[in-house]
């Protein structure tokens, strides 16, 4: 038997279900915010990941899906949205003068990573991105939607955890006095950090090595860096979650994994996750669209995993049973299947889900199956039925049953 391949799933019926739920309720929020929908392909030129995450990012170090086409192109199967969404901005030129766009995209993307829960290679993001923007209240907007989001699928248990990492000029001063201090204890690190030390030392803020960790205990911190201009900016996004009842932790430690981040980030984490449990982030990035070629343009977005949030979800029986179709019409003598096909389609004009049986399985059997697939309604056609044109109806959760005349069916409330 020939299997999927490992870190991909696939999304069964019955499981796709909540998948639509989520996904109209993700819908109805963006539109509340303005947002427009941005589809760009799966797969886009190495360098728009490569120079837009970090060359010394885990994801592009590590985890990317790279091949090499039959033109000799590498291409990259998407690991993320932001580049990509932003060499598409600056491609069709969707932010010019004035203007802000905001934009939402919805999903797959690959990652090489080691398959476990709630992390998989092939995964799916929800995301929102505001461009042309350098104002807190675009960064308040952002939190305030995901946040939004959460609280209209009934989820409470999770927490928002906030930090600034300054802009360029504060970290390129941190960088120079970090790598000073870890220059002491090169031979210490990781390999991984070693190498992180001399492409881009900030990167070793992220090792999951307990070693670096400890080293990094004493090394110099990003928050002692801060000019006042990122400092008001970060005072300016606090109040306004305030303003608005969003609980948040701050964490000083937090720096995400991606190099296009300045000034703040953020991400939610949820205890019903194990390991994984950070399972949505984002914060600004203002320089982005330099390093990808465009005229700067100021930025912020987060991007949430979807498989993760359904964890969450399932953990706390946030989803809503698939309500299976409104009638199921059982018929007695396959040979009258016109008069079946006439009455499914009078209450499929009505817009009814209505599903019939396509095996000329006996009427006992006919109706195990109405049972089964949960139908709110059985509608039997037997020959008194058929010979003197009505239908009987029973509902399947009560057991009552009434008939009624053929001219009756386009008009009866169900
Ligand atoms: P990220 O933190 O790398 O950020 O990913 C966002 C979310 O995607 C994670 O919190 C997680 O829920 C989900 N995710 C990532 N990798 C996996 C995986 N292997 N399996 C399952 N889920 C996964 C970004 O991607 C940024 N582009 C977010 C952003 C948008 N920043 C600004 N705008």
């Amino acid at each position: 038997m020939i299997q999927n391949v490992r870190g991909t799933k696939d999304i069964l019926p019955e499981e796709s279900f909540a998948w639509r739920y989520l996904e109209d309720k993700i819908q109805s929020i963006v539109r509340m915010y303005g947002y427009g929908e941005l589809r760009t392909p799966i797969f886009e030129k190495t360098e728009v990941f490569s120079r837009g995450i970090g060359e010394v990012s885990d994801i592009v170090n590590k985890e990317m899906y790279t091949f090499t086409d039959r033109s000799d192109n590498s291409l990259t199967l998407r690991p993320e949205m932001t580049a990509a969404l932003v060499r598409s901005a600056i491609q069709n030129k969707l932010v010019y003068g004035n203007h802000v766009e905001r934009l939402w995209y919805y999903g797959p993307f690959f990652r090489y990573e080691r398959p476990q829960k709630g992390r998989q290679r092939m995964f799916h993001q929800f995301g929102i991105e505001c461009l042309g923007s350098s104002n807190p209240e675009s960064d308040g907007e952002v939190i305030v939607l995901s946040d939004h989001l959460l609280k209209e699928l009934g989820i409470n248990d999770y927490t928002l955890v906030i930090n600034t990492i300054g802009d360029a000029d504060c970290r390129n001063r941190f960088a120079f006095d970090l790598k000073n201090y870890l220059q002491s204890h090169l031979n210490e690190l990781s390999e991984d950090s070693q190498y992180r030390f001399e492409k881009n030392p900030l990167r070793i803020l992220d090792s999951k090595s307990p070693q670096d960790q400890k080293i990094l205990g004493n090394a110099p911190k990003i928050s002692d860096y801060l000019n006042e201009n990122s400092k008001s900016k970060y005072t300016e996004i606090k109040n306004i979650l305030d303003s608005v009842g969003i609980y948040y932790k701050e964490d000083h430690t937090l720096v995400r994994g991606l190099d296009y981040y300045s000034d703040i980030v953020f991400e939610f984490k949820s205890d019903a996750l194990g390991a994984q449990d950070s399972f949505g982030g984002g914060g600004r990035y203002d320089h982005l669209f330099e390093q990808l070629g465009g005229t700067p343009i100021p930025a912020v977005g987060f991007a949430i995993g979807v498989e993760r949030l359904l964890l969450i979800m399932d953990a706390n029986n946030l989803i809503p049973k698939d309500p299976g179709p409104d009638f199921f019409v059982i018929l007695s003598d396959p040979e009258e299947s016109e008069y079946r096909s006439k009455i499914a389609s009078i209450l499929r004009g009505r817009g009814y889900c209505v599903v019939t049986d396509l095996q000329r399985k006996s009427f006992k059997a006919q109706f195990k199956d109405s049972n089964r697939i949960n139908a709110t309604y059985s509608v039997i056609l037997g020959p008194e039925e058929i010979a003197e044109n009505f239908i009987s109806v029973k509902r399947m959760a009560d057991g009552e049953q009434f008939v009624l005349k053929l001219n009756e069916i386009s008009t009866f409330d169900f």
